[in-house]
């Protein structure tokens, strides 16, 4: 464990630390994990090719810290809680050995089914503790693991697999969630069609429900687990893995194109996703650690499986949602096991607050002792809710500042020790160096401000490149402002030095905590037969924070609006997933253009805001009469 930090001069001292000789800090903090052979070199940067390497020369494997590590000292103890998705089903728990075991023998299935160090493996899964091991298991052979989140299309699959070439994928028959039946093998199918590299399916039972298996191609994980029982091959060596390997492969949206699959490696990942779990939650040791997550995300990623498993600690992973088979499910969950830590999202905090105290009364909260939050800016309402009734005053707040990119918390009050503000992700995490810049990417210093975040020295947990495609990286994040990492967030840093995410300043939204492009959408919409053109913005939603809202020019068609509507959903929930729908559909003759044939976003988020008093100037439109048409059609129900 390293050591946590226990009083806010203490916090100022490591972060001083940390900025006066980075190198020194981290090659404290890499010191606690277990090293087959020391690194030659801290660290090797600059942010304009960008190259970043962090431990050079150090070799190890993540999971042997994860879990042989462990063996000699808690061997016995909880790593692994599974809440399954319907409450009469039993709970699944593994100890450290077990989990092992279990990881040890799913490597060799692998191997046997011809996955090698280096090759990239598709998983698509249910919230079972398979994915975990599976996961894992990757991990141990040196495989370079791609999680899909279990909401995306097949086209999504097939797009993420082709892109890192694939040469396998894990998924299971179907799986559950609230009261639907998930069919993600006949997802995976319908994917593999456009896949030739991928040449097996190993498939979990989860749901039995019926499934196309195809002879030399699929087989069964059961089946598989078997036939290494049978040849004895129930431990595996982890394989030697260099610090700046690649250990996994994450997509996430950016403001352009396709989503880009953000590269992390085995060394800083290590170092970076458990310092920030030990250290922001304050970890004791014998501490339950309930992440509401999906493991498909980077959260789920750090703090589901790597940053709780590295330190030992026990992480509990639940299959369903929280308001199935009632709103009270997440309590349940929290009396159920004795919940310490619980950490979810703004969106779930406000979904449940709406069904109101009687969900919680009965429950019994006493056990939690710190509360997370992460995803998207949190409203004070839901920050005052969640510490009144969850946390009843007596739990610490973290809100936690972070994308999928940072590999892990990055601007978060430490439980406990930072004074927080609702609101505000408060302070820096030592090693971790923001700053504000104005739209020329000049430094705004001083407090009361308010810009575009930057961070603008190396950590370890950060991407290393996007894969396949490295000047992507470049352009995306160390383009626009030369010689920093551009987070696409905008940021306020008041009297108090404390910083206040506003949310995104490019064309991301985010929808109940998940990151989608405003371009993806459209891209999708677009793919309807009767569609001409559309136009996607974001605008403020109760739950979800973000709805999207789209507008749209049809050709003339028989269909009604209505089945339009629908069909175009339809083709959205096809391409991309359910989760990127548009919450409303507004049928348009045209969009407001300037001469250049530029689609002006912000008169249409101003009409999705129900902001409609004030466009602002309109002038330089190439036809001003088209807003007056749209503002009159507006679905603004507020
Ligand atoms: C937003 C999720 C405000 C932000 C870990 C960021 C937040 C994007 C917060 C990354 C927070 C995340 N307060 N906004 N505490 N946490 N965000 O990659 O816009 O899915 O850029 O990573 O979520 O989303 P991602």
């Amino acid at each position: 464990m390293i050591p946590t930090i226990k009083t806010f001069e203490e916090y100022q001292q490591q972060y001083s630390l940390s900025v006066q000789n980075p190198e020194a800090f981290w090659e404290e903090k890499a010191s606690y994990f277990q090293w087959r052979k020391k690194w030659d070199k801290t660290l090797e940067w600059n942010f304009q090719e960008p190259n970043i390497k962090w431990f050079r020369g150090g070799k190890l494997n993540i999971t042997e810290n994860c879990l042989d590590r462990h063996l000699a000292e808690r061997g016995d103890e909880t790593a692994l809680i599974w809440e399954p998705n319907d409450p009469e089903e039993h709970f699944r728990k593994f100890t450290y050995r077990e989990l092992y075991n279990k990881v040890c023998q799913f490597a060799n299935v692998l191997k046997n089914n011809g996955a090698k160090k280096g090759d990239r493996i598709c998983i698509y899964m249910p919230m079972v503790p398979e994915l975990a091991i599976a996961v894992l298991a990757c991990a141990r052979i040196g495989a370079i693991h791609s999680v899909v989140f279990g909401g995306f299309s097949a086209q999504s699959i097939a797009d993420r697999i082709q892109d890192a070439q694939c040469s396998l994928v894990i998924t299971s028959d179907g799986g559950f969630r609230g009261n639907k039946e998930v069919q993600l093998k006949t997802v995976i199918d319908d994917a593999l069609v456009q896949c030739p590299s991928v040449k097996k399916v190993i498939v979990l039972t989860r749901s039995r429900t019926p499934i196309a298996m195809i002879k030399g191609r699929d087989v069964w994980w059961e089946d598989e687990i078997k036939k290494v029982e049978t040849l004895g091959l129930n431990e595996c060596k982890a394989e030697e893995m260099d610090a700046e390997d690649m250990l996994f492969i994450l997509y996430t949206s950016g403001s352009t194109g396709k989503p880009k699959g953000v590269v992390h490696t085995c060394g800083g990942y290590m170092v970076y996703s458990a310092y920030t779990f030990q250290t922001t939650f304050q970890y004791n040791p014998g501490e339950v650690h309930f992440c509401t997550a999906d493991i498909g995300w980077i959260t789920g990623h750090s703090y589901i499986v790597y940053g709780p498993l590295l330190s030992g600690a026990t992480s509990l992973m639940f299959e369903g949602v929280p308001t199935w088979p009632n709103s009270g499910r997440m309590w349940d969950i929290v009396q159920k096991y004795k919940v310490n830590i619980l950490y979810t999202a703004p969106t779930a905090i406000r979904s449940l607050m709406s069904f109101g105290l009687e969900p919680i009364k009965g429950k019994d909260l006493n056990s939690l002792t710190k509360l997370g939050s992460v995803g998207e800016p949190i409203n004070e309402e839901a920050w005052h809710w969640y510490d009144d009734n969850i946390g009843q005053k007596r739990c610490p707040i973290t809100d936690t500042w972070w994308q999928t990119e940072t590999g892990g918390i990055m601007i978060a009050p430490i439980a406990g020790v930072t004074p927080t503000k609702p609101g505000y992700a408060t302070l820096p995490l030592p090693g971790i160096q923001p700053v504000l810049v104005d739209e020329n990417g000049k430094e705004i210093v001083g407090n009361g401000v308010s810009g575009n975040l930057c961070i603008k020295f190396p950590w370890p947990g950060m991407l290393r490149t996007t894969y396949g495609d490295h000047e992507r990286c470049r352009v995306n994040y160390f383009a626009t402002y030369p010689g920093l990492y551009f987070t696409g967030d905008g940021c306020l840093r008041d009297q108090d030095g404390y910083y206040r995410i506003t949310g995104r300043v490019d064309d991301v939204l985010n929808v109940s905590g998940h990151r989608i492009g405003t371009a993806e959408v459209e891209n999708a919409i677009n793919m309807y037969s009767d569609v001409v053109e559309s136009a996607v913005v974001g605008y403020p939603h109760d739950v979800k924070g973000q709805g999207i809202y789209a507008f749209v020019i049809c050709t003339p068609h028989l269909n009604d609006d209505e089945l339009t509507r629908k069909d175009i959903l339809m083709t959205v929930s096809r391409i991309i997933g359910p989760i990127a729908k548009p919450d409303k559909i507004q049928f348009v003759k045209g969009l407001p253009k300037t001469r250049s044939g530029k689609i002006m976003r912000r008169i249409l988020r101003k009409i999705a805001e129900g902001d409609i008093a004030n466009l602002g100037d309109t002038s330089t439109l190439l036809d001003p009469a088209v807003v007056d048409e749209i503002k009159a059609g507006a679905l603004i129900s507020v």
